[in-house]
């Protein structure tokens, strides 16, 4: 596909909305609570925000200066931009395009759950008086068919918006959910801080606690702030192959960072006065959002409101994520196969929904199926997460530091201050390998 037929995002705003809807998600407001939540509370988040500057930035200036460099996703990327065809580096673009495919089974599984409780919310179902157990409802629907039904309803709206192009299709829907996930989140964070008690929440939240950090606080800090900034598997390097010739690339990945972690910062400030305040456990783990909430909201007034706002605000970041995962698919099966779109999007769907179909199941029917006592949905998250895209970051910033001609990465980078592209170059060549492989090693070996 060459540079004049490619689509490209119309507005400054769409880049923004595009890139900040594909960081924002689950992640944010389901991941960052219980890792802050287990890892302590503010320091954590210290540690999270110094991972997030100097790590993941420059990473994905690398992806963002990849795509738009090649016009490419990130396997056309690397044969285009290593000399000699790369013929080795294609396979770390493989990779990413493998590891995105697996992340979406198991994301469209949890996206599909938050479908689940706005559904419960809207009809009020979840909270009606009555005695609540919300351990075991959570473990009954996760285990029933309803979760296979939802992960299928949740990819099939993702297939709608996703044939409908990148610009009619993942733009405008940027455009509009954006805007209202921000609006949600602001309502939702004052009633949360006008909640007797809050303030216990918001200390836990913002004091560092120094006692609790040790090297597993600053390892996790760094794997979640890959996974947020939706970085290592070429998701944004097919993102900046959309970006019009003058996206400031410096400028929108520091941009997106910046709003995707207020947006955890501003989920965690939802959430943990409302844990205080009604003397909740904020160390529940991933169950924090479906198991600590429920049982809050039933205890607020117009808690059948507060739920619903929550779920559709979850489903919204979910949504703009998945959609930004299956383009990673999609464009490689055009550019690599030269398939329609439409086929492009039913061969790559096609594939997701087979392996969504066993991460869904894992907590029931296939539960017994485990590999070292991991279901199908634990090993695909463990793997992706703890494999794959530290592996892929790291190789992004070898290539784009060592590998990519430097006045290509200098044209990229332009007209940031020739001072802030030599600190990103440096971070990339030296900083940015060594700590990934830290936090690699950390994973494979603790
Ligand atoms: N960043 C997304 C989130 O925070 C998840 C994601 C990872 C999306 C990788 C795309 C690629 O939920």
């Amino acid at each position: 596909m060459t540079e004049e037929n490619r689509p490209k995002f119309t507005t400054r705003f769409g880049v923004i909305a595009a890139t900040v809807g594909t960081a924002v998600g689950l992640g944010n407001i389901w991941r960052f609570p219980y890792e802050v939540g287990s890892h302590g509370g503010g320091a954590f988040l210290l540690a999270n925000i110094l991972c997030v500057v100097f790590i993941g930035i420059p990473v994905v200036c690398s992806e963002f200066l990849m795509g738009r460099a090649s016009r490419r996703n990130i396997f056309g990327a690397m044969s285009a931009l290593a000399p000699e065809g790369g013929r080795w580096w294609r396979f770390a673009g493989l990779l990413g395009v493998a590891s995105g495919t697996l992340i979406l089974s198991f994301y469209a599984v949890v996206a599909g759950w938050t479908l689940e409780y706005l559904f419960q919310s809207v009809s009020g179902s979840l909270t009606t008086e009555g005695t609540h157990q919300s351990h075991i409802e959570f473990a009954d629907f996760t285990a029933g068919w309803r979760c296979l039904f939802w992960t299928i309803v949740l990819l099939a709206i993702n297939t709608v918006v996703v044939l409908r192009g990148v610009q009619k299709g993942i733009e405008k829907v940027s455009n509009w959910l954006m805007p209202l996930l921000f609006v949600l989140l602001v309502v939702m964070a004052v009633n949360s801080v006008l909640l007797p008690g809050a303030k216990a929440g918001l200390e836990f939240l913002f004091r560092p606690d120094f006692s609790h950090v040790d090297a597993s606080t600053f390892l996790s800090a760094l794997g979640q702030a890959f996974f947020s900034l939706s970085v290592g598997l070429g998701t944004l390097t097919v993102y900046g192959s959309y970006f019009p010739s003058d996206t400031k690339i410096v400028r929108s990945a520091s941009i997106m960072a910046g709003l995707d972690t207020m947006v955890a910062i501003v989920a965690g400030v939802i959430i943990f006065p409302a844990v205080f305040s009604f003397g909740m456990e904020p160390a529940a783990g991933p169950q924090l959002v479906f198991e600590v909430l429920p049982d809050i909201f039933r205890q607020m007034t117009g808690g059948a409101v507060w739920a619903t706002m929550f779920f559709l605000l979850l489903f919204i970041a979910s949504l703009t994520s998945t959609i930004s995962l299956s383009e990673t698919g999609v464009s490689f099966c055009v550019e690599r196969w030269h398939l329609s779109r439409g086929k492009a999007v039913a061969c790559t769907m096609g594939f997701v929904t087979f392996f969504g179909v066993f991460c869904a199941l894992s907590f029931g029917p296939m539960s017994a199926m485990t590999v070292f006592g991991m279901t199908i949905f634990d090993i695909f998250d463990y793997v992706t997460s703890n494999i794959f895209l530290p592996v892929g970051g790291m190789l992004v910033s070898i290539f784009v530091g060592w590998v990519v001609d430097r006045p290509t990465v200098a044209r990229q980078l332009s007209p940031a201050p020739r001072f802030l592209c030599r600190v990103v170059i440096f971070l990339l060549r030296y900083i940015c390998p060594l700590a990934i492989l830290a936090v690699f090693l950390n994973n494979i070996l603790g």
